[in-house]
C-alpha cells in the first residue's frame, strides 16, 4: 500500500513537470501619490514609500471637496498619479513562461519590468495580463506601474484610483493553454435529458507529439467525461456527451468544470480549469424571458462596481454581501453597469444563480464627459470589447453582452462635451430632436459602428444575444436601425413599452435601465401620495436644504418614476422579459438631483452602508415568498402631526392598524389595474396606507389570512413600532460576517431597545489588537466625514463599521451607555 502510494506521487510529480501555477500577486506593494519618470527604475529608492496589499484605491482614502476635479458626480474626492511597486524573486528561467495579469487598474496604466516598459492600458475596467518573461532576470526584478487618474472627469460616477482589483502571477511551461484561451458551451438537448460539452483549446506554442485532452468534471469532482481534442480552425476541440445533465438555474445554479490537460509525451506540461453550466434559455417577443424553459421575468439591478467605504477597492466579503442582501430582496440578475465587473462578481453570480447582463462601454466615439472613454475607443474598443468576452464567455451566469449604455450614437449628433459633468448625466435622459433620429432607407455610421461592435462579440460567442440600453426608444434609433440589436433594451420610457410590439415587430424587448426613484432611508416627505419630481426638468437646478429624497415611494427623477409605477408595467406585460432598476445599491458619485456637499446617489434601494431602504420590502414581497410585513415610517413625531403609515405585506388577505390598540381600519391592497401607480394614492397593487394623527405610544398592524381559524381570521404576523425615548445606549449586530471582514450595524437605542430614528450622535469605534478598522459610513448621501475613519455620526439612528481580523469591538458615544462585540 505504502509502495503503491509513493509510486504515485513519484508519478504525479514526474507527469505534472512545468505545470501551471497561478497566485494571487497582492501582497507587499510600495505605493506612493507622486510622479516622477525615474520611479519606474529598478535603482529608484522606494524605502520610504507605504507598504501596502492590494486591492487598493487611494481615492477613498481621501476627504471630500468640491475642488476635486471628479466633481460631484465623480464623488468629490482625489484624482492624481500614483505609483506602485513591487519586487519579484525569480529562481528558474529556463523553459518557464511568467505573466502578470490584472483585473482592473483605473486608469491609464503602464507597467515596467526592471525600467522597461511592459505595456500600457488606458480603460479602466478592463482586465489584461502580459508576459513577462523576456523582462525577468534571475533573481529580484522590480515591477513597477504607474496608475494617471488625473484627468478627471471620465467616468459618470466615482471611478475610484489605483490597482483596484487583484493581480495574479502565473507561472507556465512554454506550450500552454493560451490566456482566457477556453471557450465551453454547455447545451442541453430539448428534453433536457442530455448535454453537449463542446470546449475549445487555443494552445501557445504547440509541440509535436502534443496531445490535449479535456476531462468533464461533476460539482464534486467526479469525471464524467474525457476526449482528445482535434484540432479545428486555430484551436483544439472536443466535444463531450452527458445523460441526464443538472441545470443551472437560480434556484439550482449547478456548475461543471472542464480541465483541459495538454501532454508532451508521459508528461502533463499545462493544466487549466474551465467552470461552466447547463442551462437553456429564450428571450421571446410575446412570452418574455425564459430559463430552461420555465417563463420568469428579469428581476434585475443595475450596479457600479464601488463596495461604499470600501471604495472601488475589491473585496470579496464586501461584494458576496452586496450580492446576498439583493438575492435575499429576490433579485435574480445584476447589470455590470456600464463596464467590465470584476471577475469574482461573476464567479458568486456562477455560484449564487445570479443571471448578469456583461456590459461593455458607457459611451463609443462621442463623449459625455471630458476626459472619458472616448478619447480611447477608436484605437480601444476592439481589444478592450474582445477581452471582455473571451474573459467572460464561459461564464454560465452571462445570459447577455450590452456593447453600450445610452451612447451617443444613438442620434445623428447629439453631443455633451460643453456639459458638466452633473449636467451630462442629466442630459442623456433629455430628449432629442427627431431629425438627429435615423432616415428611413438609410445606414448611418452610427449604425454600422453598432454592427461593428456586434460583430466583435459574435465572432466570439455566438450563444447570447447582444443588447444596448437605449435611452431613445424611438425605433429611427440608430442602434436599433443596425439591425443589430438582438434584444430591444429601453432605459427608462416605460410609457414607450405598449408600442414596443408595433414599433419592433418580432422582437425580445426588456428594460436595461428602469425606475430611478430618488430616496434617503429615514426621511418621509408627506403628503406621501403626492409624487414629488427633481429636476422637475433635466436642465433646471433642484435645492432644498435637507439635502435628502423622500423615503416613501414617491419622488422621482424627471425622466423616471416610482418603483411601483414601472414594476407595475413590466409585472403586467408579458412581453417585457424583465428591467434592470437603478440601482440595487447606492453608489459613490452622480447625487442626482443635489450638487455638492451631496457626493452619492440616492437611486439604491439599499443604501450606501448596507441598510435597506424601505422599498427594499416592497421588491421582497412581490418577488420572493418569504413573508414580508413591513410598516414605516418610524413612530417619532409631533403630537397632533398628520402621518401617513405605509406597509408592504405578503401572505395575508388584509392588514389592520392600531394607535395605542385603537384601529385605525383594515386595508386590503387594491386589484390590477383598480388604480393606475404613480397616480398619487395611499393604497395600490403594491402597498397600503393610513393617513393617521400622531399619538405618542405604539403603531402596531397586524396581518391576517381570511381563513378562519377558531372562528377568527388567522393572524399571521405583526410588527409594532415604539416612540422612542431618549438615546440610551449603542447596539450592535452583525450585519455580515465574511472570510476576512465583519460588518457590524450600530443602533442608538432607547433604555428599553426602541431605535431612537432621528439619533444622529457621532460613534467613536475602538478595536483590540488584531483587528482592523476597514471602513465606517451611515448612508448619509452628504455626509463630509472620512469613510476611513474610526468614528461616524448615527444617521436616522444607524451606522456601520467594517472590520478584518478578530477581536473585541467598543462602540462609544457622549453620554450614551458603551457597547462591545467579541468578534471571532
Ligand atoms: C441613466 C444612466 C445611468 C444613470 C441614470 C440616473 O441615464 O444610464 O448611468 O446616470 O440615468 O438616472
Amino acid at each position: 500500500m505504502k509502495k503503491t502510494l509513493t509510486l504515485l506521487l513519484m508519478l504525479s510529480v514526474f507527469l505534472t513537470g512545468n505545470a501551471r501555477e497561478r497566485q494571487l500577486f497582492d501582497e507587499g506593494w510600495k505605493f506612493l501619490l507622486a510622479d516622477s519618470a525615474q520611479m519606474a527604475s529598478p535603482d529608484y529608492n522606494d524605502a520610504h514609500w507605504r507598504l501596502l496589499s492590494l486591492p487598493h484605491d487611494w481615492a477613498i482614502e481621501g476627504d471630500f471637496y468640491a475642488g476635486n476635479p471628479s466633481g460631484a458626480g465623480g464623488g468629490a474626492l482625489p484624482g492624481g498619479i500614483g505609483w506602485y511597486r513591487k519586487t519579484l524573486n525569480v529562481t528558474e528561467t529556463d523553459g518557464v513562461s511568467y505573466f502578470i495579469e490584472f483585473d482592473g487598474v483605473y486608469m491609464n496604466s503602464t507597467v515596467y519590468v526592471n525600467g522597461r516598459q511592459v505595456g500600457y492600458r488606458p480603460y479602466g475596467y478592463s482586465s489584461f495580463e502580459y508576459d513577462i518573461t523576456g523582462f525577468l532576470n534571475k533573481g529580484d526584478n522590480v515591477i513597477a506601474v504607474r496608475v494617471d487618474n488625473s484627468d478627471q472627469p471620465n467616468s459618470r460616477w466615482y471611478s475610484g484610483c489605483g490597482i483596484y482589483r487583484h493581480v495574479w502571477l502565473t507561472q507556465t511551461a512554454k506550450t500552454r493553454v493560451a490566456h482566457w484561451g477556453t471557450y465551453v458551451t454547455a447545451t442541453p438537448s430539448k428534453n433536457g435529458k442530455r448535454a453537449v460539452f463542446d470546449v475549445e483549446v487555443e494552445v501557445e506554442n504547440p509541440q509535436k507529439g502534443m496531445t490535449v485532452v479535456n476531462i468533464l468534471l461533476d460539482a464534486n469532482g467526479k469525471e464524467l467525461a474525457r476526449k482528445n481534442a482535434s484540432p479545428k480552425g486555430q484551436a483544439m476541440h472536443s466535444s463531450m456527451a452527458i445523460n441526464n445533465p443538472k441545470l443551472w438555474s437560480t434556484q439550482q445554479p449547478y456548475i461543471y468544470k472542464v480541465r483541459t490537460e495538454i501532454r508532451v509525451g508521459d508528461k502533463i506540461v499545462d493544466v487549466y480549469e474551465t467552470s461552466t453550466g447547463v442551462r437553456s434559455f429564450r428571450f421571446d417577443s410575446k412570452a418574455g424571458f425564459s430559463l430552461n424553459s420555465v417563463p420568469m421575468k428579469l428581476n434585475g439591478v443595475c450596479e457600479h462596481h464601488d463596495f461604499g467605504c470600501f471604495g472601488a477597492a475589491l473585496n470579496e466579503d464586501a461584494l458576496h454581501r452586496k450580492l446576498l442582501k439583493l438575492k435575499q430582496m429576490g433579485v435574480n440578475s445584476i447589470r455590470s453597469s456600464h463596464n467590465p465587473p470584476a471577475p469574482e462578481l461573476l464567479n458568486m453570480c456562477d455560484t449564487m444563480g445570479l443571471i448578469v447582463m456583461d456590459e461593455s462601454f458607457d459611451m463609443w466615439r462621442r463623449k459625455k464627459t471630458q476626459n472619458d472613454y472616448a478619447r480611447f475607443f477608436d484605437e480601444w474598443h476592439e481589444r478592450d470589447l474582445t477581452d471582455l468576452v473571451k474573459r467572460d464567455r464561459n461564464h454560465p451566469c452571462i445570459l447577455m453582452w450590452s456593447i453600450g449604455n445610452e451612447v451617443l450614437e444613438q442620434w445623428s449628433s447629439a453631443e455633451a462635451d460643453t456639459l458638466t459633468l452633473e449636467q451630462a448625466n442629466l442630459i442623456l435622459n433629455a430628449g432629442h430632436d427627431a431629425s438627429t433620429l435615423a432616415k428611413e432607407g438609410e445606414l448611418s455610421v452610427n449604425s454600422l459602428l453598432t454592427r461593428h461592435l456586434a460583430e466583435i462579440v459574435k465572432r466570439l460567442d455566438t450563444t447570447r444575444p447582444v443588447t444596448a440600453g437605449c435611452n431613445e426608444p424611438n425605433p429611427n434609433n440608430h442602434l436599433f436601425k443596425s439591425g443589430a440589436i438582438d434584444i430591444i433594451g429601453f432605459n427608462y420610457h416605460h410609457q414607450w413599452i405598449k408600442d414596443v410590439p408595433v414599433n419592433f415587430p418580432g422582437k425580445p424587448f426588456i428594460m436595461t435601465e428602469s425606475v430611478s426613484a430618488l430616496q434617503t432611508r429615514g426621511y418621509y416627505m408627506m403628503p406621501s401620495d403626492s409624487v414629488f419630481v427633481a429636476p422637475k426638468e433635466w436642465w433646471l437646478p433642484y435645492t432644498d436644504p435637507s439635502f435628502m429624497c423622500s423615503a416613501y415611494d414617491n419622488m422621482h427623477a424627471s425622466w423616471s418614476s416610482t418603483h411601483e409605477e414601472t414594476w407595475d408595467v413590466v409585472k403586467h406585460t408579458p412581453y417585457v422579459g424583465g428591467q434592470y432598476i437603478w440601482t440595487g445599491f447606492d453608489y459613490i458619485g452622480e447625487p442626482t438631483p443635489y450638487g455638492f456637499p451631496a457626493r452619492s446617489s440616492y437611486f439604491g434601494i439599499i443604501d450606501l452602508a448596507g441598510f435597506p431602504k424601505d422599498v427594499y420590502y416592497m421588491y421582497q414581497s412581490e418577488w420572493t415568498q418569504k413573508p414580508v410585513l413591513h410598516l414605516f415610517p418610524h413612530w417619532n413625531w409631533m403630537p397632533g402631526q398628520e402621518i401617513d403609515m405605509w406597509c408592504y405585506y405578503n401572505n395575508a388577505d388584509e392588514v389592520e392598524l392600531y394607535i395605542n390598540g385603537k384601529s385605525q381600519g383594515r386595508r386590503v391592497k387594491k386589484a390590477h389595474g383598480e388604480v393606475a401607480p404613480g397616480n398619487s394614492i395611499l393604497n395600490t397593487e403594491y402597498h397600503v396606507g393610513w393617513r393617521v394623527k400622531y399619538e405618542p405610544g405604539e403603531v402596531k398592524v397586524v396581518a391576517r389570512k381570511a381563513a378562519v381559524k377558531n372562528g377568527y381570521p388567522e393572524i399571521v404576523a405583526t410588527q409594532t413600532i415604539k416612540t422612542a425615548g431618549q438615546p440610551h445606549h449603542l447596539r450592535l449586530t452583525t450585519d455580515y460576517k465574511g472570510k476576512t471582514t465583519t460588518f457590524v450595524n450600530v443602533e442608538v437605542v432607547d433604555k428599553d431597545g426602541n431605535l431612537c430614528p432621528l439619533a444622529q450622535d457621532q460613534v467613536f469605534f475602538e478595536v483590540s489588537d488584531g483587528m482592523e478598522i476597514v471602513g465606517v459610513d451611515n448612508g448619509c448621501q452628504f455626509s463630509m466625514e472620512r469613510f476611513k475613519d474610526n468614528k461616524r455620526k448615527a444617521f436616522f439612528g444607524k451606522c456601520m463599521v467594517a472590520l478584518k481580523g478578530s477581536g473585541k469591538l467598543k462602540a462609544r458615544a457622549v453620554g450614551l451607555e458603551d457597547a462591545e462585540m467579541e468578534i471571532f
